[in-house]
């Protein structure tokens, strides 16, 4: 297998820790190359519940590789939260490794983040507040500091530097936290991550040359990419195959397989454009069967069908080989299921999704009606078929599995 990628085709939020759970028992190790905080992984073992934000999750097996890719914006104290939370429940297999080029989060981020949305006031996105937006544009803009710069001894002067920067450049900032305390927080931070902190670049060439099957984990969804997503109301990092090889460090050459996870209806957290979000009381029975509230802030999820063209747009960009649908069980039990595979824009046909949030906006879904099913066993109705058929010629792409509830064994394999 070597390197095989799973991806989010949607808004974040479709399984794609409980797929990468379940691959990762055929895997060496797992890799995380986007995102930080605001991701939420929920992986379910024997009932017991686990929500992973930074750790990859392959943690959960006593035998696989875990590395934190440098495209991973870290916030140290969640990253010893979650450390801490494993170990306290036995579920921390100790083999984690992280980039000692991954950008760092500090408090200052958060606060921007909340400063930010809360400026933007009707135009506000809808971020998960964990600074995640500020931190990566540090980053991009050379202020920011990295998990190196953390264990190195010039970090507090470096730290100086940048904070100076800050309150000169949004005096908004100044008064708001103590520098002198996130100073002596993250010194502490330092000495419990330094051991896991590594050149994971050449750890990952190495694990690939010696023949290892790794998953590299994207966070959140291919429409919250920054480049392709539905611009501004999308997350600040790659969720796009592209992210793996910046936030990573393999070569293109060295990636086998591209699966993608899609939910078989849609959701999205936060602000910004959804043209089959269900407003009354159908999404309110999605969200309330499907349990659609966010791993990482509670909020509820919008809900609503699932998005053909938006789904196939995610298909096309990001050369995905399959696709493991998730939550079929959730459409069980309706009348009648819906699959949007147009759009109506200004009395026109539209097959392609617009660049511009403004367009989709006011884009009305063409829906292709298909009959529902009851889902009480694990054998799929024939009507589940149908729509997973109908799933397929319309992404024109297999689908490998699909998911009928949160634990391992609720899978079924239709490759
Ligand atoms: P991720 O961010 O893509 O890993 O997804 P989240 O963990 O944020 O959200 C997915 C939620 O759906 C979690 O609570 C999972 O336990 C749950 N889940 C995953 N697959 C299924 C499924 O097939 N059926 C049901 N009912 N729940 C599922
Ligand atoms: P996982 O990995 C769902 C959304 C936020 C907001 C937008 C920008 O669990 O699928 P940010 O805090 O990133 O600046 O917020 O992106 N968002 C997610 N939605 N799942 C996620 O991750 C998300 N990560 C960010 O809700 O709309
Ligand atoms: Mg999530």
């Amino acid at each position: 297998m070597g390197a095989t990628a799973v991806i989010g085709l949607q808004w974040g939020d479709e399984g794609k820790g409980r797929i990468v759970d379940l691959l990762a028992q055929r895997c060496d190790g797992v890799v995380r190359y986007n995102g930080g905080p605001n991701a939420g992984h929920t992986l379910v073992v024997d009932s017991e519940v686990f929500k992973l934000h930074l750790i990859p999750s392959g943690i959960l097996y006593n035998d696989k590789f875990n590395i934190i890719g440098n495209g991973v914006i870290v916030d140290p104290g969640t990253l010893i939260e979650e450390i801490d939370g494993l170990k306290e429940r036995n579920f921390f297999n100790g083999r984690l490794f992280i980039s000692d080029r991954s950008p760092l989060l500090f408090p200052y981020h958060r606060l921007m983040d909340e400063l930010e949305e809360s400026i933007r006031g009707n135009f506000s996105l809808g971020t998960t507040k964990r600074g995640v937006g500020p931190g990566y544009t540090d980053e991009i803009n050379r202020s920011g500091l990295r998990m190196i710069d953390l264990i190195s001894d010039d970090f507090e002067e470096k730290l100086r530097m940048v904070w100076s920067l800050k309150i000169k450049l949004c005096p908004a900032l100044d008064g708001k936290l103590d520098i002198e305390d996130v100073i002596r927080t993250y010194r502490e931070y330092s000495i419990i991550l330094k051991p896991y902190v590594t050149d994971t670049v050449m750890l990952l060439h190495r694990l690939l040359s010696e023949d290892m099957d790794l998953l590299f984990e994207g966070a959140q969804g291919f429409l919250l990419d920054v480049n392709f997503g539905t611009y501004p109301y999308v997350s600040s990092s790659e969720s796009s195959i592209s992210g793996i090889f910046s936030g990573s460090g393999i070569s293109p050459k060295q990636l086998r397989k591209v699966y993608g996870v899609a939910k078989s209806y849609m959701t999205r957290v936060g602000s910004g454009p959804f043209p089959t979000e269900l407003k009354g009381s159908s999404g309110e029975y999605l969200r309330e069967k499907g349990k659609e509230y966010g791993t990482t802030t509670g909020r509820p999820r919008r809900c609503g069908w699932l998005d053909g063209v938006a789904t196939r747009f995610s298909c096309q960009i990001n050369g995905i080989d399959g696709i493991y649908l998730t939550k079929l069980d959730v459409l069980g039990g309706l009348e009648e299921v819906n699959i949007c595979v147009g759009y109506i824009y200004e009395g026109e046909r539209l097959d392609y999704f617009p660049a511009s949030s403004e367009i989709l906006s006011r884009c009305e879904p063409i829906y292709e009606r298909l009959p529902g099913w009851k889902m009480d066993s694990r054998e799929l109705p024939k009507n589940a078929i149908a729509f997973i058929k109908f799933v397929e010629d319309f992404l024109d792409t297999k689908v490998l599995g699909v998911s009928i509830g949160p634990e391992r064994d609720s899978f079924i394999d239709l490759c």
